[in-house]
This record gives C-alpha cells, structure tokens and sequence, in this order.
C-alpha cells in the first residue's frame, strides 16, 4: 500500500514552520474560524483559494466545484451559502473563474464526456442565454468570454437564492463579487458585477 509519506512529511515541516513563528496559531484557530470570505471557484488544482489571494487558514470559507456553478437545487453549494451567510456571517462572497476552464472548454464541445455532461448543461445554458455575443469571435475568444460570462450568471444565481434575498431583506451587508483568474500569470480580475 503506498502512504503519500511525502504529503505527509510536507505536512509536519509546514505546521512547524507556522508554529516557530507562532507557537499558539493552531491552537487559537481550532477555537473558532470568522472567515470574512466565501470563495466559491473551480476545482482546478491551479485555482487555490487561499494561495491566490495570499491569506492563511482561518481567512476564507470555500467550496469549489468544476467551473464554479452554482445551481439553484445544489443542495452542497446552498449548504455551503447557508452557512456562510447565516452562521459565519461572511461579508462577501467571491465567485472566482478561471480563464481556460477545462469544464467550460468541455461545455463547448459537441461530444460526450461521460456524467459530467449533465453537470455542464448549465454552462451550455449560459452560452445558449448569451448566443448573440459570440458570434464572429474566434474559439480562444469564446471561451474567455465563456469563462467570463459564467462567472457572471452565477453571480447572479447567488444573488437570487432565498438566502440572499433573506439575508439582504434583514439589512444585512453582504457584496457579492465577480472575479476572474489568469492561470497564465497569476493575477485576479474583478469583472465589476
Ligand atoms: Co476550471
């Protein structure tokens, strides 16, 4: 049986390293997390929540699915909102895409990838929402656009969940963002939604 020992020895040298300059961290951490932050982004192993915007343990709450969907009957994301709204009480909630999306690439295509093809309807639906804009432009342009115009609606999806509405409704403060990355040089942009 192989044991990832590697991951493992990573581990220990990383909280270590934490725990020399700080030797309560963990500690104080496991007492309660007050993130300010929902991340909602794509699994890609290239789009690391925290990593990206530089902020330790504790900082962010995530979840991540393949090309950060969120759908109105996902009960694993709306579980993930619920919480983040009600009980963390998060300030923002950040969708954060990704130019060249393998999932909005695959969205794009014409054959089948098997399950996952259901789960990208809902990116084939954005395209099919927005048809007129991606007539003439080449298929790198479609697909930034694409990648764009996801993070867009599902900012929007967010923005009309029962929870926002409810959380809104109370006189609560919470902005929802539209960001998207650049795998290619690492850096953020807000879309400004
Ligand atoms: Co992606």
């Amino acid at each position: 049986m192989k044991t990832l020992k590697h991951l493992f020895d990573n581990n220990f040298s990383w909280a270590n390293s934490i725990k020399e300059r700080d030797p309560e961290y963990f500690l104080q951490l496991s007492k309660q997390q007050a993130p300010e932050y929902l991340w909602i982004g794509c699994s890609d192993s290239r789009v690391p929540a925290n990593q990206i915007v530089d902020l330790p343990p504790g900082e962010v709450f995530v979840h991540r699915n393949i090309a950060n969907v969120v759908v109105h009957t996902d009960l694993n994301c709306l579980s993930v909102i619920q919480y983040a709204v009600e009980i963390l009480n998060v300030k923002h909630i950040i969708v954060c895409g990704h130019y060249g999306c393998g999932g909005i690439k695959a969205a794009m295509e014409d054959h089948r990838h098997g399950l996952i093809d259901n789960w990208l309807r809902h990116i084939k639906d954005v395209m099919r929402f927005n048809a007129t804009l991606f007539k003439g432009l080449e298929h790198d342009e479609q697909l930034n656009l694409l990648c764009e115009l996801n993070v867009k609606e599902q900012v929007t999806n967010i923005c009309n969940t029962s929870i926002l509405q409810d959380a809104w409704k109370q006189g609560r403060d919470i902005t929802v963002h539209g960001w998207i990355y650049n795998i290619e040089n690492g850096i953020l942009k807000d879309l400004g939604l």
